[in-house]
Protein backbone atom coordinates (compact mmCIF):
# COMPACT_ATOMS: atom_id res chain seq x y z
CA UNK A 1 0.00 0.00 0.00
CA UNK A 2 1.55 3.44 -0.99
CA UNK A 3 1.44 5.54 1.90
CA UNK A 4 -1.39 8.64 1.65
CA UNK A 5 0.79 10.65 4.02
CA UNK A 6 4.39 12.15 3.04
CA UNK A 7 6.72 9.69 4.81
CA UNK A 8 6.99 5.99 4.55
CA UNK A 9 8.91 5.31 7.45
CA UNK A 10 7.94 6.58 11.14
CA UNK A 11 9.65 6.47 14.60
CA UNK A 12 7.09 7.52 17.42
CA UNK A 13 8.01 7.93 20.87
CA UNK A 14 5.54 7.30 23.84
CA UNK A 15 3.38 5.32 21.75
CA UNK A 16 2.58 2.53 24.31
CA UNK A 17 -0.97 4.77 25.10
CA UNK A 18 -2.86 8.16 24.64
CA UNK A 19 -1.64 10.91 21.72
CA UNK A 20 1.04 8.84 20.94
CA UNK A 21 -0.81 5.62 20.50
CA UNK A 22 -3.65 7.32 18.25
CA UNK A 23 -1.15 9.12 16.00
CA UNK A 24 0.60 5.94 15.33
CA UNK A 25 -2.55 3.95 14.69
CA UNK A 26 -3.74 6.88 12.39
CA UNK A 27 -0.67 6.83 10.29
CA UNK A 28 -0.40 3.03 9.62
CA UNK A 29 -3.74 3.02 8.49
CA UNK A 30 -2.60 5.28 5.80
CA UNK A 31 -0.04 3.26 5.22
CA UNK A 32 3.06 4.40 6.84
CA UNK A 33 5.82 1.78 8.74
CA UNK A 34 5.26 2.76 12.36
CA UNK A 35 7.85 1.95 14.94
CA UNK A 36 6.58 2.79 18.47
CA UNK A 37 7.97 3.09 21.75
CA UNK A 38 7.81 3.30 25.04
CA UNK A 39 8.47 1.42 28.39
CA UNK A 40 5.39 -1.08 28.39
CA UNK A 41 6.28 -4.06 25.96
CA UNK A 42 3.39 -5.87 26.48
CA UNK A 43 1.03 -2.90 25.44
CA UNK A 44 3.39 -2.37 21.89
CA UNK A 45 3.23 -5.55 21.58
CA UNK A 46 -0.30 -5.70 21.32
CA UNK A 47 -0.78 -2.45 18.95
CA UNK A 48 2.36 -4.52 16.92
CA UNK A 49 -0.62 -7.40 16.98
CA UNK A 50 -3.50 -5.32 15.55
CA UNK A 51 -2.09 -3.61 12.47
CA UNK A 52 0.91 -4.92 10.22
CA UNK A 53 2.78 -1.76 10.07
CA UNK A 54 3.16 -1.26 13.20
CA UNK A 55 6.40 -2.19 14.73
CA UNK A 56 7.13 -2.58 18.55
CA UNK A 57 10.06 -1.59 19.68
CA UNK A 58 10.47 -1.13 23.71
CA UNK A 59 12.79 1.78 25.12
CA UNK A 60 13.38 4.18 28.10
CA UNK A 61 13.67 7.71 26.50
CA UNK A 62 15.90 8.42 29.02
CA UNK A 63 18.86 5.40 27.83
CA UNK A 64 20.90 7.63 25.80
CA UNK A 65 22.71 4.41 24.36
CA UNK A 66 19.71 2.04 24.22
CA UNK A 67 17.98 4.82 22.16
CA UNK A 68 20.97 4.80 19.68
CA UNK A 69 20.19 1.12 19.30
CA UNK A 70 16.56 1.59 17.93
CA UNK A 71 17.16 4.15 16.25
CA UNK A 72 19.70 1.78 14.14
CA UNK A 73 17.11 -1.16 14.80
CA UNK A 74 14.77 1.40 13.01
CA UNK A 75 16.82 2.64 9.89
CA UNK A 76 18.12 -1.19 9.26
CA UNK A 77 14.52 -2.84 9.48
CA UNK A 78 12.23 -0.35 7.71
CA UNK A 79 14.67 2.23 5.80
CA UNK A 80 15.59 5.86 6.77
CA UNK A 81 13.61 7.38 9.00
CA UNK A 82 10.98 10.43 6.93
CA UNK A 83 8.85 11.60 10.13
CA UNK A 84 10.15 11.38 13.86
CA UNK A 85 7.70 12.50 16.82
CA UNK A 86 9.13 12.89 20.08
CA UNK A 87 6.30 12.48 22.14
CA UNK A 88 7.38 10.42 25.43
CA UNK A 89 6.15 11.99 28.53
CA UNK A 90 5.45 12.74 32.16
CA UNK A 91 3.27 14.84 34.28
CA UNK A 92 3.48 15.00 37.96
CA UNK A 93 1.16 18.17 39.43
CA UNK A 94 3.96 20.20 41.90
CA UNK A 95 3.36 23.56 43.26
CA UNK A 96 5.38 25.84 46.00
CA UNK A 97 4.59 23.34 48.60
CA UNK A 98 5.71 20.09 48.33
CA UNK A 99 8.44 21.21 46.30
CA UNK A 100 10.34 18.35 45.05
CA UNK A 101 13.54 18.56 43.02
CA UNK A 102 13.38 14.74 42.40
CA UNK A 103 9.78 15.80 40.04
CA UNK A 104 11.90 18.21 38.38
CA UNK A 105 14.74 15.64 37.73
CA UNK A 106 12.37 13.16 36.45
CA UNK A 107 10.25 15.68 34.27
CA UNK A 108 13.76 16.83 32.99
CA UNK A 109 14.84 13.72 32.37
CA UNK A 110 11.93 11.69 30.35
CA UNK A 111 10.70 15.67 28.61
CA UNK A 112 13.62 16.72 27.40
CA UNK A 113 16.80 14.92 27.88
CA UNK A 114 14.37 12.01 26.35
CA UNK A 115 14.75 13.88 23.02
CA UNK A 116 17.96 15.10 23.08
CA UNK A 117 18.78 11.40 23.34
CA UNK A 118 17.04 10.39 20.11
CA UNK A 119 17.82 13.82 18.47
CA UNK A 120 21.94 12.85 18.50
CA UNK A 121 21.55 9.88 16.77
CA UNK A 122 18.47 11.15 14.64
CA UNK A 123 19.71 14.49 13.09
CA UNK A 124 23.22 13.41 12.12
CA UNK A 125 21.20 10.88 9.46
CA UNK A 126 18.41 12.78 8.15
CA UNK A 127 20.94 15.87 7.67
CA UNK A 128 23.30 13.32 5.51
CA UNK A 129 20.29 12.65 3.87
CA UNK A 130 18.93 16.12 3.10
CA UNK A 131 15.73 15.49 4.31
CA UNK A 132 13.41 14.51 6.86
CA UNK A 133 10.95 15.62 9.87
CA UNK A 134 11.24 15.85 13.58
CA UNK A 135 8.52 16.84 15.79
CA UNK A 136 9.19 17.60 19.56
CA UNK A 137 5.53 17.25 21.57
CA UNK A 138 5.74 20.07 24.48
CA UNK A 139 2.84 21.76 25.70
CA UNK A 140 0.81 24.97 25.96
CA UNK A 141 2.38 24.49 29.47
CA UNK A 142 5.42 25.63 28.21
CA UNK A 143 4.11 28.85 27.18
CA UNK A 144 4.20 30.61 30.23
CA UNK A 145 5.11 29.46 33.88
CA UNK A 146 1.67 27.61 35.23
CA UNK A 147 1.05 27.33 38.91
CA UNK A 148 0.81 23.41 39.70
CA UNK A 149 2.61 23.32 36.81
CA UNK A 150 6.85 23.34 38.53
CA UNK A 151 8.21 20.20 37.75
CA UNK A 152 6.01 19.91 34.10
CA UNK A 153 6.05 23.42 32.58
CA UNK A 154 9.86 24.64 32.85
CA UNK A 155 10.36 20.76 31.04
CA UNK A 156 8.27 21.65 28.27
CA UNK A 157 9.72 25.62 28.22
CA UNK A 158 12.67 23.55 27.43
CA UNK A 159 11.38 21.57 24.46
CA UNK A 160 9.78 24.71 22.94
CA UNK A 161 13.22 26.46 23.37
CA UNK A 162 14.77 23.60 22.03
CA UNK A 163 12.86 23.66 19.02
CA UNK A 164 13.35 26.98 18.42
CA UNK A 165 17.06 26.29 18.24
CA UNK A 166 17.30 23.62 15.65
CA UNK A 167 14.53 24.97 13.41
CA UNK A 168 16.71 27.57 10.96
CA UNK A 169 19.72 25.53 11.30
CA UNK A 170 18.37 22.30 9.50
CA UNK A 171 15.71 24.22 7.48
CA UNK A 172 19.17 25.15 5.81
CA UNK A 173 19.93 21.60 5.51
CA UNK A 174 16.11 20.09 4.37
CA UNK A 175 15.17 18.73 7.64
CA UNK A 176 11.87 20.24 8.86
CA UNK A 177 11.20 20.74 12.65
CA UNK A 178 7.89 20.93 14.66
CA UNK A 179 6.92 21.47 17.76
CA UNK A 180 3.06 19.90 18.76
CA UNK A 181 1.87 22.38 21.96
CA UNK A 182 -1.50 20.53 22.69
CA UNK A 183 -4.22 21.89 25.37
CA UNK A 184 -5.94 19.32 28.06
CA UNK A 185 -6.43 16.11 25.71
CA UNK A 186 -7.90 13.13 27.35
CA UNK A 187 -5.94 10.39 27.80
CA UNK A 188 -4.30 8.44 31.25
CA UNK A 189 -2.13 11.56 31.94
CA UNK A 190 -4.67 13.68 32.51
CA UNK A 191 -6.41 11.01 34.04
CA UNK A 192 -5.33 11.80 37.22
CA UNK A 193 -6.06 15.91 37.51
CA UNK A 194 -8.55 16.38 39.89
CA UNK A 195 -8.92 20.04 38.51
CA UNK A 196 -11.26 21.28 35.59
CA UNK A 197 -9.55 21.33 32.85
CA UNK A 198 -11.02 23.34 29.91
CA UNK A 199 -11.31 22.25 26.69
CA UNK A 200 -10.89 19.15 27.05
CA UNK A 201 -10.23 16.80 23.20
CA UNK A 202 -10.72 13.61 22.94
CA UNK A 203 -7.36 11.61 21.82
CA UNK A 204 -8.06 10.88 18.26
CA UNK A 205 -8.90 14.33 17.40
CA UNK A 206 -5.84 15.16 18.99
CA UNK A 207 -3.79 12.86 16.34
CA UNK A 208 -5.93 14.31 13.64
CA UNK A 209 -5.02 18.34 14.30
CA UNK A 210 -0.84 16.61 14.85
CA UNK A 211 -1.08 14.49 11.42
CA UNK A 212 -2.40 17.88 9.79
CA UNK A 213 -0.32 20.01 11.03
CA UNK A 214 2.63 17.84 10.14
CA UNK A 215 1.02 17.41 6.93
CA UNK A 216 0.99 21.15 6.19
CA UNK A 217 4.77 21.24 7.82
CA UNK A 218 3.99 23.66 10.28
CA UNK A 219 6.26 24.59 12.98
CA UNK A 220 3.79 25.35 16.15
CA UNK A 221 1.30 22.98 15.96
CA UNK A 222 -0.97 24.01 18.72
CA UNK A 223 -4.57 22.82 19.17
CA UNK A 224 -7.17 23.14 20.61
CA UNK A 225 -7.85 26.65 18.91
CA UNK A 226 -9.48 28.19 22.31
CA UNK A 227 -6.93 26.81 24.40
CA UNK A 228 -4.07 27.89 21.98
CA UNK A 229 -5.61 31.49 22.15
CA UNK A 230 -5.92 31.54 25.78
CA UNK A 231 -2.23 30.64 26.13
CA UNK A 232 -0.75 32.88 23.60
CA UNK A 233 -2.57 35.72 24.80
CA UNK A 234 -1.13 35.06 28.16
CA UNK A 235 2.19 34.44 26.72
CA UNK A 236 2.26 38.19 25.63
CA UNK A 237 0.48 39.56 29.01
CA UNK A 238 3.03 41.97 30.52
CA UNK A 239 4.20 40.01 34.21
CA UNK A 240 1.88 42.25 36.97
CA UNK A 241 -1.31 41.30 34.39
CA UNK A 242 -0.36 37.58 33.75
CA UNK A 243 0.59 37.25 37.91
CA UNK A 244 -2.80 38.61 38.92
CA UNK A 245 -4.66 36.51 36.74
CA UNK A 246 -2.82 33.43 37.55
CA UNK A 247 -3.23 34.04 41.39
CA UNK A 248 -6.51 34.64 40.82
CA UNK A 249 -8.24 32.26 38.61
CA UNK A 250 -5.12 29.30 38.31
CA UNK A 251 -3.49 29.01 42.18
CA UNK A 252 -5.37 26.76 44.53
CA UNK A 253 -7.32 28.24 47.19
CA UNK A 254 -5.69 25.04 49.50
CA UNK A 255 -2.22 23.83 49.27
CA UNK A 256 -1.99 20.60 47.34
CA UNK A 257 0.26 17.98 47.29
N1 LIG B 1 -2.76 14.86 27.65
C1 LIG B 1 -2.54 16.16 27.68
O1 LIG B 1 -3.43 16.94 28.10
C2 LIG B 1 -1.25 16.74 27.17
C3 LIG B 1 -1.17 18.14 27.07
C4 LIG B 1 0.02 18.70 26.62
C5 LIG B 1 1.09 17.89 26.26
N2 LIG B 1 0.97 16.55 26.38
C6 LIG B 1 2.13 15.74 26.02
O2 LIG B 1 1.78 14.77 25.06
C7 LIG B 1 2.66 13.65 25.17
C8 LIG B 1 1.83 12.38 25.24
O3 LIG B 1 1.07 12.39 26.45
P1 LIG B 1 -0.35 11.67 26.60
O4 LIG B 1 -1.30 12.69 27.06
O5 LIG B 1 -0.64 10.85 25.42
O6 LIG B 1 -0.06 10.79 27.90
P2 LIG B 1 0.13 9.22 28.11
O7 LIG B 1 -1.00 8.45 27.56
O8 LIG B 1 0.47 9.08 29.56
O9 LIG B 1 1.41 8.90 27.22
C9 LIG B 1 2.72 9.13 27.66
C10 LIG B 1 3.60 8.17 26.89
O10 LIG B 1 4.97 8.42 27.26
C11 LIG B 1 5.56 7.15 27.57
N3 LIG B 1 6.69 7.32 28.47
C12 LIG B 1 6.70 7.86 29.72
N4 LIG B 1 7.93 7.78 30.24
C13 LIG B 1 8.71 7.18 29.31
C14 LIG B 1 10.07 6.81 29.25
N5 LIG B 1 10.91 7.03 30.28
N6 LIG B 1 10.53 6.21 28.13
C15 LIG B 1 9.71 5.96 27.10
N7 LIG B 1 8.42 6.30 27.07
C16 LIG B 1 7.93 6.88 28.19
C17 LIG B 1 4.42 6.33 28.16
O11 LIG B 1 4.64 4.95 28.05
P3 LIG B 1 5.31 4.00 29.16
O12 LIG B 1 4.76 4.44 30.49
O13 LIG B 1 4.90 2.66 28.71
O14 LIG B 1 6.79 4.21 29.05
C18 LIG B 1 3.29 6.72 27.22
O15 LIG B 1 3.35 5.95 26.03
C19 LIG B 1 3.51 13.91 26.42
O16 LIG B 1 4.76 14.44 26.05
C20 LIG B 1 2.72 14.95 27.18
O17 LIG B 1 3.52 15.73 28.03
C21 LIG B 1 -0.17 15.95 26.83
Amino acid sequence: MKPSVPWSSVWITGASSGIGRDVAVKLAGRGARVTVSARSADALSMLAAQQSRITAAPLDVTDRAATGLVVAGIESAQGPLDLVILNAGVWQPMGASGFDASKSAQSMAVNYIGIANALEHVIPLMVARGRGHIALTASVAGYRGLPQASAYAPSKAAVISLAETLKPDLARKGVTVSVINPGFVDTPMTEVNHFPMPFLMPADKAADAIIAGLEKGKFDIVFPWQMAALMKFARVLPYPAYFWFARTFMTPKKPQG
